[in-house]
């Protein structure tokens, strides 16, 4: 079974409280339950984890290859916007990325629109709340 690490970055542990009109009103807790029952059909596993420290994401990306992962998503939350480190931890492990955001980061503020995590990812998912990160996992089914 392929396994996927899911990386979420700061100030998502506060989903379900945190600012619920921009990102409603479920919790980490619910997104992990989601994916975990959204992979299990597709042959995968996922680990889940978030952080609120930087150097922290950038260590568990470090950690894809010795884990065997076979892809990244991530959603780095505010770290989108301004990590360089991520960005470089990500183009270093080579493996393949898909960036996920919850809400939709073009309609928002003008800092948003730009991603530094975009620059090594596969594709970019954003603006379907946590129905993105299912649909990031259905991304790393093989076809065929
Ligand atoms: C976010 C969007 C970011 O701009 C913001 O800093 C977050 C969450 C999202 O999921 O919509 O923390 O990544």
């Amino acid at each position: 079974m392929a396994r996927i690490l899911i990386l979420n970055g700061p100030n998502l542990n506060l989903l379900g409280t945190r600012e619920p009109e921009v990102y409603g009103t479920e919790t980490l807790a619910d997104i992990q339950s989601l994916c975990e029952k959204t992979a299990q059909p597709l042959g995968l596993t996922v680990d889940f984890r978030q952080s609120n420290h930087e150097g922290d994401i950038v260590s568990a990306i470090h950690e894809v290859v010795k884990g065997g992962f076979a892809g990244i998503i991530i959603n780095a939350g505010a770290y989108t916007h301004t990590s360089v480190a991520i960005l470089d931890a990500l183009l270093a492990v080579k493996v393949p990325v898909v960036e996920v955001h919850l809400s939709n980061i073009f309609r928002r503020e003008e800092f948003r629109h730009h991603s530094f995590v975009s620059t090594a990812a596969r594709g970019v998912i954003c603006g379907f709340g946590s129905q993105g990160y299912a649909l990031a996992l259905q991304t790393f089914v093989k076809k065929g």
